[in-house]
């Protein structure tokens, strides 16, 4: 409790964001971050690699982006800043709520490293709002990465709007839409990077997936899978029932994206 207070502390959030209680989820991530860090190394390690395997292709191309812009990056863990520095000249880290790591990394490259406070979904200072025309632009002359955000997106809207007494099948529509939204942003953009959770893992059931339809969509929409891996993000001791995510990674962009 006394860590995510201080956590929260640390931390500085976008006021629409924070009275829905997204600096609270971040301290409570940057709680858990430290707690089971053992636990999420891989997960971690995986994120990062796939994100510079990412990177690197779409650097190849001999007019590549010089500028990333890259989404759900406040925490600044699972980002490789220091690869990614030697392939890009300026990094715009993108969030709601930004920790004490990313803005060291803002202050230690002045001018190369910005935290970019922007809510991606457009939605949260005000959720009558419709999020396909909510949902702000993604600057197309960089390489765009969304790093485990997707199923963020619709998480807080939604429950306010559950609190609120709206129907529940009209508020996983517009989380779906939200979540929609994010993704065509992001293929409209020729270069760019999405990792996200496809699966619920547990021991003993079969995978649920997360989001039916979205593999086919993706490829339809000209992107390429890349890495998969699991994240034992509640494991044994955690929680009642132990459960992860299967996690994949995808790029457009590179050759083919130009
Ligand atoms: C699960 S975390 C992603 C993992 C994160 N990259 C890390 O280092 O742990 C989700 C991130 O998305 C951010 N986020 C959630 N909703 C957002 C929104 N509407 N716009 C921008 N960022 C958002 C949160 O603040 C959080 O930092």
């Amino acid at each position: 409790m006394i860590e995510e207070l201080i956590a929260w502390a640390r931390l500085d959030c976008l006021p629409a964001a924070q009275r829905l209680g997204l600096r609270r989820e971040a301290a409570a991530l940057a709680v858990r971050h430290r707690r089971l860090r053992t636990h999420w190394a891989d997960h971690i390690a995986q994120t990062r690699a796939a994100l510079l395997a990412a990177a690197r292709v779409s650097a190849a191309v001999p007019d590549a982006p010089r500028r990333a812009w890259i989404m759900g990056a406040g925490l600044l863990q699972d980002v490789p800043l220091p690869e990614l520095l030697c392939l890009f000249d300026q990094i715009d880290l993108v969030d709601v709520c930004f920790g004490p790591a990313a803005r060291a990394a803002e202050r230690n490259h002045a001018g190369r490293v910005r935290c970019v406070r922007q809510d991606v979904s457009g939605v949260l200072d005000d959720l009558s709002r419709d999020p396909q025309r909510a949902s702000p632009p993604m600057p197309a002359d960089a390489w765009c990465a969304s790093v485990n955000l997707l199923s963020q997106l619709p998480l807080l809207p939604c429950a306010a709007l559950l609190e609120s007494g709206e129907a529940e099948a009209a508020v996983e529509r517009y989380g779906t839409v939200i979540q929609q939204a994010h993704i065509d942003a992001l293929s409209r953009v020729p270069q760019a990077c999405l990792i996200i959770e496809y699966a619920r893992t547990r021991a003993d059931a079969p995978d649920e997936v997360l989001l039916p339809g979205l593999p086919d969509r993706l490829i339809r929409d000209g992107w390429t899978a890349g890495a998969r891996w699991q994240w034992a993000l509640n494991p044994t001791g955690e929680a009642d029932e132990p459960s992860g995510r299967a996690m994949q990674a995808w790029r457009r962009g590179g050759d083919a994206g130009r």
